[in-house]
């Protein structure tokens, strides 16, 4: 097996010169069934590459394909590769760039192209180590996407929605601003702000598809997190929500503020059939949040109260690379329908180590019941191998800005179990630290958002749909963002099975 590019180059390779159209690019594409061609001028020297994603940008952004030329489009001045270089050589340029495919020139000249699939296969020849990249555990560290929708910096404290600090965005705007500000990248103006109001808020009715199966959903399907992802599937498949592959921006944000306009009113609607009472129907006039609180209870909100759970919503949108935002661009990689992104990172968020965890602080706070006993309980508990719901952080090693802002909306509406909760805190971090030198355990967003939570009237089997209608907003914009430049995530794994191949037994 040789080990230079010239093995494995594709020859001849598919050109077009710089002035030929898009239509006239994208027929010689699909004439060869190929995803990409070199754009190349008079001398046969590259120039672009234009690829498929390229021509669905150019479709997005309404060009004419017959007029418009593809040097318009095409990503100009390639990366390429001689053919004596080495796989492993051609392999690091295209991850270390992130291209799917490098022109082999001699010279200038254009001799041959090698994609990521030649050297794959090559790979697939050798032992697996030579070019895999070994990621550590749980991934932690590793950059897998660009995004310009924020990030978290673990060690300052402080995490941000585009450029603003997230916690700054929860003390001064509202719900539907930071809203607009993921989905459509810009806080709204005033105008922009009712303009958007007024768009989401018919959102909010549900089909009556969906509607006549609620209390069915309601009765059978076990809790609340499972019934909102029955709902969101059913609502996803009741309006035929297409691919995303086969969708422009324009109609996957439609969907996107569908899907996260309607998550409260099911989570509202299932809660009331679950205690025997019928669903509240949403209210235009007000906004998410009051309205959200109003489906609950079918009262006039508390204005405390529903600026207190409006914060909280703000706080919990987006997290940086979480694991369900992680989850939510995967399946869009695939191009599968945004119905499928959510419901699969409403999987992920519910697990307890992820968005399963608030109610589960309360209960410690329960089994507490007093601050004197807080240490012990937590010695006994971490004896046992146990973690404190509430505390400890993927990324934080500081204070969680989250839990500084809920604290403080805790301080005012809290009362006794606020009281209580912000002793136990301080006896909670003070006992990990002593048991959990090398590590800085501080509460992260669940401890105070369960006393948000339960002092607005939220019963704990709310807590993670709540977290999760919140989150919508981050998963929807993720989405969207994914979709813009696609690239399918497809990680590798290393096998360390029994070596194959082996005979199969005959039975
Ligand atoms: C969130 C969480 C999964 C982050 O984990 P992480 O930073 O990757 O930490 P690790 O899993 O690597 O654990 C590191 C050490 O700290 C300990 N630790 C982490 N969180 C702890 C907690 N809440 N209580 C007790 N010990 C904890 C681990 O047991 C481990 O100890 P060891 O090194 O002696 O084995 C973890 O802190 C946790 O399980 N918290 C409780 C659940 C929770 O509140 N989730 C909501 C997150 S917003």
């Amino acid at each position: 097996m040789g080990s230079t590019v010239a093995t494995v180059m594709t020859q001849p390779v598919v050109t077009a010169h710089p002035d030929e159209t898009l239509r006239q690019v994208a027929d010689r594409m699909q004439q060869h069934g190929i995803g990409s061609v070199v754009v190349v001028d008079d001398g046969n020297r590259p120039v672009g590459i234009l690829t498929e994603r390229d021509l669905l940008r150019a479709t997005a952004a309404a060009a004419d394909p017959e007029t418009t030329p593809a040097a318009e489009w095409m990503a100009p001045e390639p990366q390429c590769v001689d053919p004596d270089a080495t796989i492993d050589d051609a392999w690091r340029q295209l991850a270390e760039h992130g291209y799917r495919h490098i022109p082999v020139v001699v010279g200038e000249e254009l001799k041959g192209i090698i994609s990521m699939r030649d050297l794959m296969a090559s790979a697939r020849l050798r032992p697996a180590d030579e070019l895999a990249v070994a990621a550590p555990p749980g991934l932690k560290g590793v950059v897998v996407a660009e995004t310009a929708l924020g990030d978290v910096r673990g060690n300052e404290g402080f995490y941000h929605y585009r450029q603003y600090a997230a916690p700054e965005l929860a003390e001064k705007r509202s719900f539907e601003d930071v809203w607009h500000l993921l989905i459509d990248g810009e806080l709204p103006t005033p105008a922009e702000h009712e303009a958007f109001t007024a768009e989401v808020a018919p959102l909010r009715r549900l089909p009556a598809e969906v509607l006549d199966a609620l209390p069915r959903i309601a009765h059978d399907v076990g809790t609340p997190v499972a019934g909102l992802r029955t709902a969101l599937s059913l609502l996803a498949g009741v309006e035929g929500l297409p691919p995303s592959l086969d969708v422009d921006r324009t109609r996957l944000r439609a969907d996107a503020l569908r899907l996260s306009a309607a998550t409260p009113t099911i989570v509202a609607a299932l809660h009331r059939l679950r205690h025997g009472a019928e669903p509240v129907a949403p209210r235009d006039d007000l906004a998410y949040a009051a309205n959200y609180l109003h489906m609950l209870d079918c009262s006039e909100p508390d204005p405390r109260k529903v600026r207190a759970i409006e914060q909280y919503l703000i706080l919990g949108v987006d997290h940086g690379f979480n694991a369900s935002t992680f989850v939510a661009r995967a399946v869009t990689s695939t191009g599968a329908d945004l119905g499928a992104v959510v419901v699969a990172a409403l999987c992920s968020l519910s697990g307890p180590l992820h968005g399963g965890s608030p109610s589960r602080a309360l209960d410690t706070l329960d089994a507490i019941g007093s601050p004197d006993n807080a240490a012990d309980w937590v010695r006994n508990a971490v004896a046992h191998g146990d973690r404190i719901m509430g505390f400890g952080h993927a990324v934080y090693r500081t204070a969680d800005p989250r839990s500084v802002l809920l604290r403080g909306v805790v301080e005012e509406i809290g009362g006794e179990l606020g009281r209580f909760a912000i002793q136990v805190e301080g006896e909670v971090e003070r006992t990990l630290a002593e048991l959990k030198p090398d590590r800085e355990l501080r509460t992260n967003i669940e401890w105070y958002a369960a006393v948000v939570m339960d002092r607005c009237g939220l019963p704990r089997d709310l807590f993670t749909p709540t977290f999760a209608a919140s989150r919508m907003i981050g998963w929807c914009a993720h989405a969207l963002e994914q979709h813009a430049d696609n690239r399918i995530i497809r990680p590798s794994s290393r096998y360390v099975g029994p070596p194959p191949p082996q005979p199969v037994p005959t039975p």
